[in-house]
């Protein structure tokens, strides 16, 4: 039996090394060193491999090295073998770092001030105060829920929505299609934390931002493809929308001469709100491979059909 892990050599020998403790038996390869192909059982990684059956016909679970799926498409994975995606601390703490920031860039006009500062001008903008504004975030999975505690302590009034219902304390849950429309008319600050399927791809277009209070903020953490480009531009342009934090774009890295590089309402950062921390989930890992060998469910464990 082994496991191949395919990414960051510097994350690998973290997680060879909790192995060879906790897992002796286990021989650990690091990608493109597969050892005896024939002997691999697991493999994690974030790329999608191609003939995952022919090439490790013992193959038993294919681990997404991030709380993502949607590169690992349905066909990718053989009928024998489970996906399943991260579930650990260091990622829900990380995000619910970087969306607070975020919130309070929107919240207290930074990026008005960064090119105030560019143009060399001193302009004081009104200051609300946190419990006069209503964030929502859509999406009430791991993250969102991670997200939305760090929020509620500074504050800020709570939203959500989820496609199953929710019941959040210090938040107004809304569910599915039906109740979108309700949910973003209160939205000051929108927060798009969903996982990218095919009901969710490019779901964030102008039909949803002409629903949201007139000057709203935007921060996209989930996937560059739930964001429609040009609607956006269009929003920032209109003044639907003042200012979008994006972590991720459609197209990564975004390509030079890209609109979003320079535009004014816009501030970027490079797919980093949150990253897998190698000693935590080294014990998820370890902890789901105890959990397949003795028959029970492995947390993260994904639906193909559902797509997350
Ligand atoms: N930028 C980054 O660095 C970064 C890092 C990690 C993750 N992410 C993104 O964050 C996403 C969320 O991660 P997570 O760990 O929180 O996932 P999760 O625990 O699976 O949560 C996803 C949530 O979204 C809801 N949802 C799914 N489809 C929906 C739809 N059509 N309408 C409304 N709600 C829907 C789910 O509702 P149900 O429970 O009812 O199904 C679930 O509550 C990931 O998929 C990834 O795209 C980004």
């Amino acid at each position: 039996m082994s496991i191949v892990f395919q990414g960051d050599a510097a994350r690998g020998r973290i997680w060879q090394d909790i192995f060879a403790e906790a897992e002796p038996d286990l021989s650990f390869h690091h990608w493109p060193d597969v050892g005896d192909p024939e002997a691999v059982t697991y493999i994690v990684g974030w790329k999608p491999i191609p003939d995952l059956a022919a090439r490790f016909p013992a193959l038993k679970v294919m681990f997404s090295s991030g709380a993502g799926v949607d590169q690992f498409a349905p066909h990718m994975i053989p009928d024998s073998v489970s996906l399943v995606r991260m579930i650990e601390p260091g990622i829900a703490a990380t995000m619910a770092e970087y969306v607070t920031l975020a919130t309070l860039l929107l919240h207290r006009n930074f990026k008005a001030y960064a090119n105030q500062q560019a143009e060399g001008r001193w302009e004081q903008i009104r200051v609300y105060p946190a419990t006069a504004r209503t964030v929502g975030v859509m999406g009430l999975g791991n993250l969102g829920q991670a997200a939305l505690t760090q929020l509620g302590h500074l504050g800020f009034k709570l939203r959500g929505w989820n496609r199953s219902p929710r019941a959040l304390d210090g938040v107004e849950c809304f569910t599915g299609p039906a109740e979108l429309g309700s949910f973003l008319s209160g939205c000051d600050i929108l927060i798009c934390m969903l996982p990218l399927t095919d009901e969710t791809r490019g779901i964030l277009s102008a039909s949803l931002f002409v629903q949201l209070p007139q000057g709203a903020g935007l921060i996209n953490v989930g996937r560059g493809a739930h964001l429609v480009e040009p609607d956006l531009l269009a929003a920032l342009e209109s003044g639907q929308v003042t200012s979008a934090v994006l972590d991720v774009t459609d197209v990564e890295p975004l390509p030079p001469g890209h609109p979003f590089w320079t535009h004014p309402g816009i501030t970027l950062t490079p797919h980093i709100a949150s990253m897998t921390q190698p000693e935590t989930a080294a014990r998820v890992l370890l902890d789901n491979i105890r959990r397949h060998r003795d028959g029970e469910t492995m947390i993260g464990l994904v639906d193909l059909g559902r797509g997350y």
